[in-house]
């Protein structure tokens, strides 16, 4: 089994009004950023991101994840879900001569990524990923996994391991106690699977996932 660690932990705090997002939620709503199209990235807050550009706040990040996996030129390495390859992009950044690469379901952000990652991003979905067994030296996956099924995210942890050997990380939508699954419950827009950390654990161990795994938990 893999290790708890928390690797997004220098990323700026989003600014979240979760009263607001809890009164505009509705089923249409839900539907729309379920596309994961233009509304989701770059129309309303209700939708999604509210209008999401390159600011380099994944390069922390990034460095981080090299740090922890010892990732060095030549290595290739996947971010599953990786929207317009932002951390894709800042991988490359702060280690010349990695090979990063990405795959997600929006052609919405794939069609509105950086120029340098043009070729690199490919359009697909986790529970199937078109890549050999073995063939990535790391693979991540970030807030995207919970968009799938129960079902769907065992699928999708398992294609992870197989590309991976368990060179991994994950993290996902999750909450400690019922306050902050109340709180989740009423921001979480798109996903369809979430639990408590050992809900996740239990389907990481069915899915044979060794990699490392962290949570995202909305606060107030
Ligand atoms: C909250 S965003 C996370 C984006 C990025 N990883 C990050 O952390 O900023 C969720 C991402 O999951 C992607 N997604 C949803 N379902 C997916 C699927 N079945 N396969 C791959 N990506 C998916 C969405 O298009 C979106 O890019």
């Amino acid at each position: 089994m893999g290790k708890e660690i928390d690797l997004l932990r220098s990323l700026p705090k989003t600014k979240r009004n979760i009263e607001k997002r809890a009164e505009q939620k509705d089923e249409a709503v839900i539907a729309i950023s379920r596309q994961f199209g233009q509304e989701y990235w770059d129309g309303d807050r209700k939708y999604g991101y509210g209008g999401y550009r390159y600011d380099g706040r994944w390069r922390a990040v990034a460095r981080d994840l090299i740090t922890h996996f010892d990732l060095r030129a030549g290595m290739r390495v996947l971010d599953v879900g990786c929207g317009k390859g932002f951390l894709v992009k800042d991988l490359m950044l702060e280690c010349p001569g990695l090979e990063a690469y990405g795959l997600d379901i929006s052609r919405y952000a794939l069609m509105h990524c950086e120029k340098e990652l043009v070729g690199r991003l490919h359009l697909g979905t986790a529970e199937s990923l078109p890549f050999p067994d073995g063939s990535f030296d790391c693979v991540i996956s970030l807030n995207t996994i919970h968009n799938l099924t129960r079902e769907g995210a065992l699928v999708a942890l398992r294609e992870i391991q197989r590309l991976s050997g368990g060179r991994a990380f994950v993290q996902v939508d999750s909450y400690r106690t019922p306050e902050e699954r109340e709180i989740a419950l009423s921001w979480i827009i798109t996903a369809r699977f979430h639990d408590y950390p050992q809900g996740w654990l239990k389907l990481y161990a069915e899915a044979g996932y060794t990699g490392d795994y962290y949570w995202t938990i909305i606060n107030r």
